[in-house]
């Protein structure tokens, strides 16, 4: 719901789980609450005192300073010296004094100049206009029922300028948080930090042309000591894919900002006279019950209006993929034999990885050649995508559209299309280069090419990956509009093939962002395939992403990355909370471990609607205790699964008691799985009483808790 009411110049946005309010004070929008719902915009709650050394409006005591006022839209120059959300630099101006001048309700969702957006949603644009620059300024607001989508704009009159800061939003809180962060590196990404913010700045950033493995564009900042289930959180996530900065800062009021968009260190950003730059979109949400709610927040409002809307809830392909079994190893008999092996076994979707292409026997060579390496692949891609039929899969494969190996006959043709600065040899990641997809021809030439292998043979899934980041910028526009040019293949890859899959990869995980979900509705997590890992960066994930958007695989052990063994059961547990699939080859398993290959994908199928639907309910943070514990309720209370692993065997260990939650407390649950045989209990004992998991006897060893409403019959009831 969005209400303005004109005569009190105060604007309410309301949601099922939030409101949202502000009001017009000196041509600006005073932001009044964001939280749980109020009935109003209560501005006369609000208490301000002077301040010294602070610029006013009107210079008396008992008037106000945009320097301590909490703002919807910082600026810079005028008095506020906390983060800007934007600032301008002209001839003759470095500073602005956006003034409001007018509003709008738009009927539909606006796009935002090539960046994707969320959809649907009833949007509030806020107009703004400076004089002196003669440039205007428009917030949106798009509320949904669970989260709020932010956006500004900004457009040149008539006098040119840079932009030098645009940030999606600027929320200004009271008092200080505890600020959370998803950190880590490749094979180890989005590993939960939380700390205290209360001095100075907080700053989260990607610099890397990418939103990066080592940063992901989201943060949570919480009241002190709010738990999973309890106490106010707030969180917010960057619908970009390029490089970012979010920045939490505690002001001189011990008040807290916090503000996210485009990193003002890659970013400078000239508009002509009447051009506009938007800023990505951000999802931002609130909840009073903890980490939890805010995840749930997230996740509902990302499946249902982000992730493209044909597949959110269909059921996703259970996937084999060749890279850890073959790695550039094969050809079409090893192919056909791994085939052979997985008949009949509910694997539906064979993923052909890297080294199909050019002549790419290893990773120094080839991309940007995207035809058939005949070497390999004798008769094409015919065969082998027969043999996938034959043997009940689709087939899916591999691209890497935005590189360039220096060795490929794209790279001969056209040795002046990857991004680079004239004079300078650009460097090499990975013996590859980035292809500048800021220039038109280049996304075009990228295009035909697999427009005319996706076109040419019966294709179902590609997996687009982007093993490098970004280096040698010619300027400070490239690597914006470079990733405006992957959006726009993303698009147009979708529009001429609207039935193909597409799963975003990125060395693993890194571009894990809404900015790729709105094209792809999953991603591999991560290229580290070990399960007690995949344990920790899962968690992580689950903060801001729907799990079924973690595409998770059980591979062989020895694990590649880790070196560790699992067992093939939690391999398969752990996998099984997304989008589920294998990385192995199975002519490598044991005789038993090959056949729960088929209990485990009927399992799948038995739960995978939790995944795709669920609730999500973290009951344990094994970043600090070693046990990962996750459950999924379903929304009409109906059942629950728990998924229990414990890193490490303690010798003398004390219970460790769960708290399930999302069950109906008057209902009647039978409880199945290694805590008891089938027992029945109402949902208010399970949920208040809480369960014990029996003593682990093994490293990493899997349990699984099934809870579901008894239609019948009584063993015992609690
Ligand atoms: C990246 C991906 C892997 C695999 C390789 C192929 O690292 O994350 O899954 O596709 O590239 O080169």
């Amino acid at each position: 719901m969005i209400k303005y009411d004109s005569n009190a110049g105060t604007f309410f946005l309301a949601g099922d789980t939030y409101s949202y309010s502000f009001r017009l004070y000196e041509g600006k929008c005073e932001s009044v609450h964001f939280g749980a719902a109020s009935d109003g915009v209560p501005f006369s709650l609000r208490k301000y005192t002077y301040r010294n050394f602070s610029p006013m409006i009107e210079d008396k005591r008992g008037s106000r300073s945009f320097g301590d006022m909490p703002l919807e839209y910082s600026e810079y120059g005028r008095g506020d010296y906390r983060t800007p959300a934007v600032q301008i630099e002209g001839d003759g101006f470095a500073s602005t004094d956006y003034r409001f001048s007018g509003c709008e309700i738009l009927s539909s969702h606006p796009q935002a100049g090539g960046l994707p957006v969320f959809r649907g949603g009833e949007t509030l644009r806020v107009d703004f206009y400076d004089a002196v620059s003669d440039s205007s300024l428009k917030l949106y607001y798009t509320v949904y029922p669970s989260g709020l989508v932010r956006r500004a704009e900004i457009s040149a009159g008539g006098k040119p300028f840079t932009v030098r800061r645009l940030a999606s939003f600027c929320l200004d809180l009271n008092g200080c948080y505890e600020m959370t962060a998803l950190v880590g590196g490749h094979g180890n990404e989005r590993r939960r930090r939380t700390w205290k913010v209360d001095t100075g700045k907080s700053v989260l950033e990607s610099n890397r042309g990418t939103s990066s493995h080592q940063c992901n564009p989201f943060t949570a900042l919480a009241e002190k000591d709010a738990g999973e289930e309890h106490g106010r959180v707030y969180g917010a996530s960057l619908v970009y894919s390029g490089s970012f900065r979010i920045e939490a800062e505690v002001d001189q009021l011990h008040n807290t900002r916090l503000i996210a968009g485009y990193n003002p260190d890659d970013f400078s950003y000239p508009l002509a006279k009447g051009e506009t730059l938007s800023s990505p979109e951000a999802l931002i949400v609130f909840s009073d019950s903890g980490y939890g709610g805010m995840s749930r927040a997230f996740a509902d409002t990302i499946r249902d209006y982000l992730i493209p809307e044909k597949y959110v809830y269909a059921s996703r392909p259970i996937v084999i993929n060749n890279w850890e079994s073959t790695y550039f190893n094969f050809d079409e008999e090893i192919l056909c034999g791994m085939l052979d092996k997985l008949k009949g076994l509910g694997v539906d979707m064979f993923v052909l990885d890297d080294g199909w292409f050019g002549h790419r026997d290893d990773d120094h060579s080839s991309l940007g050649d995207w035809f058939i390496y005949s070497k390999k692949l004798r008769g094409g891609l015919a065969g082998i995508i027969k043999k996938a039929r034959e043997c009940g899969m689709r087939f899916g494969l591999w691209f890497e559209p935005e590189m360039v190996n220096s060795d490929s006959r794209l790279y001969r043709e056209h040795p002046d299309w990857c991004i680079h600065t004239e004079g300078r040899t650009p460097l090499t990641g990975r013996y590859q280069l980035v292809l500048d997809f800021s220039r038109p021809e280049v996304v075009d030439n990228i295009f035909s090419q697999m427009e005319k292998i996706l076109s040419s043979y019966d294709i179902s899934y590609i997996k687009w990956d982007m093993n490098r980041h970004l280096t040698d910028m010619p300027d400070f526009v490239t690597q914006h509009k470079f990733m405006l040019g992957v959006y726009d293949l993303a698009r147009r890859i979708v529009a001429r093939f609207p039935d193909l899959f597409m799963e975003g990869c990125s060395g693993g995980g890194g571009r894990y962002d809404l900015g790729m979900m709105a094209f792809f509705p999953q991603i591999w997590c991560s290229d580290n395939t070990d399960a007690q890992a995949r344990c920790l960066i899962q968690y992580g994930s689950s903060f801001p992403y729907p799990l079924s958007v973690s595409s998770n695989h059980v591979s062989i052990c020895p694990n590649h990355y880790s070196g560790r063994t699992v067992p093939f059961a939690t391999r398969g547990e752990v996998a099984m909370l997304g989008a589920f699939g294998y990385e192995l080859n199975p002519y490598q398993l044991s005789a038993e471990e090959h056949a729960s290959i088929q209990s485990q994908t009927e399992q799948y199928r038995r739960m995978e609607h939790l995944v795709l639907k669920g609730d999500l309910y973290r009951l344990s943070n094994p970043e600090e205790n070693g046990i990962f514990c996750m459950e999924l309720a379903a929304k009409d209370k109906s059942e629950a699964r728990i998924t229990f692993v414990q890193f490490a065997m303690q010798p003398d260990p004390t219970p460790f008691r769960i708290y399930p939650r999302g069950l109906d407390a008057d209902a009647v649950y039978t409880v199945c799985g290694d805590v008891t045989d089938n027992e029945q209990f109402t949902g208010r004992t399970l949920m208040n009483a809480g369960m014990d998991f029996p003593e682990v006897w093994r490293d990493n060893e899997a349990h699984i808790i099934t809870i579901n409403k008894a239609t019948h019959g009584t063993k015992k009831r609690v």
